[in-house]
Order: C-alpha cells, then sequence, then structure tokens
C-alpha cells in the first residue's frame, strides 16, 4: 500500500522534475512537460532497490520503501531523475527481502529523462494509437496515457507479476489502458495497426510482428543490444509492407535486454586447441569502452558473447566466444595485447576488418550508422563503409551443451541501471 505523504510535497518534487528536464532539453513540449507534472511517480514505485557498488563482491540491491527510509526521503529519492530497479531475477521484489541482496535487475522504472525524451522522440500526435513493449511498473505507460488517451495505449509486459502490479499502479493513478501479458516480441495483433511502437526494454533485432502491426509512417523507437555491451537507440519509419528504415539517434541509451534476448551461459571450448597466438593493435576497450567502436565489433560477431576473465588468473584476461566454440582469447598489457583464436571463425579477425572499415570510413558516430528492414534481412550501414546484417529471430542464443565450463557472463555496466 502507498504510504500516505502530503501531496503538495509530491505535486512540487514533480513540479521540479519536469523543470529540471525542460532545462536540460529532454522535455521539449508543453503536451509531455504537462504529463511529467501530473502523473505520480511514487504509485509505481512504492520500494524498489538502490544499488550499491562494491569492489570487493557483487554489486548489492538495498531495498528502499517510504516504511524504511521515511517518507520524505523516500519520496525525494522516487523524484531523482534515475531509473529505480523492481525486481532481482525474474522474482525478487524489494517488499521481499530486509536487507541488501545480490541479483540481476529484471524490472525498473527507467529514469524520467530517457522516458520522456524517447516520447518526445517518437513524434506523438493527437489520436496516435501506440504499442509498448515493456509495461515494467507502469510510469511510462501512465505517461503515455496522460498525453494520448488510455484508449489509445496498449503495452505489453511479459513477467505476470510485473504486469500485475503495474495494473494496479496505473489504476491508483487513474488510468486503463490495454494491457496485455505476453512477448512483447509478438507485439500485440489484436488492436494493430499502431502509429506508434515504442520499447523499453532491448532486442537483438527488430521483430518482424511489430512491421507486420504497422502500417506506412509509423514510426519504431527501439534499443537495439546485443551480447558483447553494445548498445543504441534506433528510431525507424516504416516504409511500405514490412519494411522500415531509419538512423540510430545520439547518445548513451541502455535497456535490459527483452527476456528471450539474452544469451544462454556461455561455454567455454578447449582453448588449447588454437591456432598460436599472435600481436593485436586491437585491445579490449573496443569490448568494454561503451560507443560506436564497441557496436562494431558486436556487429561484427554477432553469435559471441564477450567474457572477462580479469588478469592474474588461469584463463585469459578476455574471451569472445560462440556457440560453435569458435573463440578469441586476449592476454597482455595495455601496451602489447596478444590474441588466440580457436574453433571454425576467426572471431578476432573479424573483428578487425569491421573495426579497420569503420576506421576508414571516418570513425563516424552512431547517429550516422543507417539501419534498414526488409523480410528476412535487416542490415545495419555505416556511411561510405561497410555494412552488417543483424542476427534474425530464430538465431538466438541457444547453445550445443558440447562444451567444458558454462559461464553467465557479467558485463561491465549493469543491465537495468539506464533502463
Ligand atoms: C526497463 S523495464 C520497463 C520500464 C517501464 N517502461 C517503466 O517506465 O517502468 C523493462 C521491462 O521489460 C520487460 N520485458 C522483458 N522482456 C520482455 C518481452 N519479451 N516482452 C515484454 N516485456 C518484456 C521486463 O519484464 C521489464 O519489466
Amino acid at each position: 500500500m502507498t504510504p500516505d505523504h502530503p501531496t503538495w510535497h509530491a505535486a512540487e518534487l514533480r513540479k521540479q522534475l519536469a523543470e529540471d528536464l525542460a532545462r536540460a532539453g529532454h522535455v521539449r513540449s508543453a503536451e509531455w512537460r504537462a504529463a511529467v507534472e501530473s502523473v505520480p511517480r511514487q504509485e509505481f514505485i512504492p520500494e524498489f532497490f538502490a544499488k550499491i557498488d562494491r569492489i570487493d563482491g557483487p554489486t548489492l540491491w538495498d531495498p528502499i520503501s517510504a516504511e524504511r527510509s521515511g517518507d520524505d526521503r523516500w519520496l525525494e529519492v522516487v523524484y531523482e531523475d534515475i531509473s529505480h530497479v523492481t525486481q532481482l531475477d525474474g522474482k525478487t521484489t524489494a517488499a521481499d527481502v530486509v536487507e541488501a541482496v545480490d541479483g540481476n535487475p529484471t524490472s525498473s522504472s527507467t529514469m524520467p529523462s530517457l522516458v520522456v525524451q524517447m516520447w518526445e522522440d517518437l513524434e506523438v500526435v493527437d489520436g496516435n494509437r501506440v504499442l509498448e513493449i515493456g509495461t515494467g511498473t507502469g510510469y511510462s505507460t501512465a505517461l503515455g496515457c496522460h498525453r494520448l488517451g488510455e484508449d489509445n495505449i496498449t503495452s505489453v509486459e511479459v513477467d505476470p507479476q510485473v504486469a500485475a502490479r503495474a495494473g494496479r499502479a496505473l489504476g491508483r493513478a487513474g488510468y486503463r489502458p490495454h494491457l496485455v501479458v505476453g512477448d512483447g516480441e509478438a507485439g500485440s495483433p489484436d488492436r494493430a495497426p499502431y502509429d506508434r511502437i515504442i520499447a523499453t526494454c532491448s532486442f537483438r533485432y527488430v521483430p518482424s510482428a511489430w512491421l507486420e502491426q504497422s502500417k506506412p509512417g509509423t514510426i519504431i523507437l527501439v534499443t537495439l543490444s546485443g551480447w558483447i555491451g553494445g548498445t543504441g537507440l534506433v528510431k525507424l519509419t516504416v516504409t511500405g509492407d514490412r519494411t522500415a528504415e531509419g538512423q540510430f539517434l545520439p547518445g548513451y541509451v541502455s535497456f535490459m535486454s527483452a527476456r528471450a534476448h539474452n544469451p544462454e551461459p556461455a561455454i567455454i571450448p578447449n582453448l588449447s586447441e588454437g591456432s598460436g597466438s599472435r600481436e593485436t593493435e586491437l585491445g579490449p576497450e573496443v569490448l568494454t569502452a561503451y560507443g560506436p567502436a564497441q557496436l562494431v565489433a558486436q556487429l561484427a560477431v554477432p553469435e559471441a558473447q564477450h567474457i572477462n576473465f580479469g588478469p592474474g588468473g588461469d584463463l585469459p584476461e578476455h574471451l569472445l566466444v560462440q556457440p560453435d566454440e569458435s573463440y578469441a582469447a586476449l592476454s597482455g598489457t595495455a601496451a602489447n595485447w596478444t590474441v588466440e583464436q580457436g574453433g571454425p571463425h576467426r572471431l578476432w579477425d573479424q573483428v578487425e576488418t569491421a573495426l579497420a572499415g569503420w576506421r576508414q570510413a571516418g570513425e563516424p558516430d552512431i547517429e550516422t550508422f543507417h539501419v534498414t528492414v526488409k523480410p528476412g534481412e535487416q542490415q545495419v550501414q555505416i556511411p561510405g563503409g561497410p555494412s552488417w546484417r543483424l542476427p534474425s529471430g530464430g538465431e538466438t542464443g541457444s547453445q550445443s551443451g558440447l562444451g567444458r565450463l558454462q559461464v553467465t557472463p557479467h558485463t561491465d555496466r549493469c543491465p537495468g541501471t539506464d533502463g
């Protein structure tokens, strides 16, 4: 139950948030500013987790609620422009625990600046029918209801418990949009076609059902991500029958992955069967540092996962590995890296070729990367440079089980911190 709190205090905090978002350029229109000023975020996150980073162990998540932190402090944190994690490991909520726990974020209330910036980027006009993928807490859904009317909003959430909580929160805030429990990859055909589609979880490719549930002119906003950590928000316009094209938008946007788009635990092949090591000019920063180079590396080896074992152990510091047991093992120091490759594909050669093409094209930033979607083929093209096919549906990370050691990779960024 949401605790009592001075209504005026929440209203003041909302007003301040809207002001800050407008000043920073995230809110660009009076309509979305009014939505931020009206939607009570506290109804959507009565409890959540605060992140505790640690050097000597996994990140911990501290349960936060009005009861624990005091009404005023809790309310202030609710209205901070940060993402609040609301579920770990597909089950645990902050109401389930009494002290900090570890776990992997699986649902959150995305930071308001990103939510409202995406709504602005979607360029809605009155009467638009919107399909949202990833209801989460329902906060972004509520903003959409305020702007377009609840009957124009359909939102899909894969997790039944999360969806039920969002439905209750939306009801408390006075909104009754069309809520669907299911895999957002299938869209929601019942209320198609949509004028706009917006995803607040990330995908490795654009689900074909969304194209089928669109019409010419439909705008689709989705974060494309992968298993190396490359990520970026893409804005597509539907051009015809199941075709769309568009660009990555500027800036860093990271969302937790749609659940079916997460990789299976990586299987480490026998690393002694490699082709011998050689020097490489590329260091592991192309795998670890967010930016166009990381995205290009990911596009070059879309089935590969990156595992950072760290220095000083028996295993290579960085490993790229994919289900057919192709691998590239990087060892060395900041000035001098060597790579050893094994399996049917030379993953590091592919990364080096892709990065060389990107460099020859003048190292363009991601907002110049062009995306085309056609039946059976999705492609990212850099201007004056190479292009790569995105993985397609059905090619997600099922593994052969032939390997020797299973590892669930941890990335340097925590998924869900941003969205
Ligand atoms: C970052 S949260 C969404 C934030 C939300 N828009 C908000 O404002 O609170 C991502 C949500 O996507 C959901 N999700 C993951 N995979 C999904 C899928 N395949 N279909 C629909 N929802 C999915 C997760 O359960 C999670 O609740």
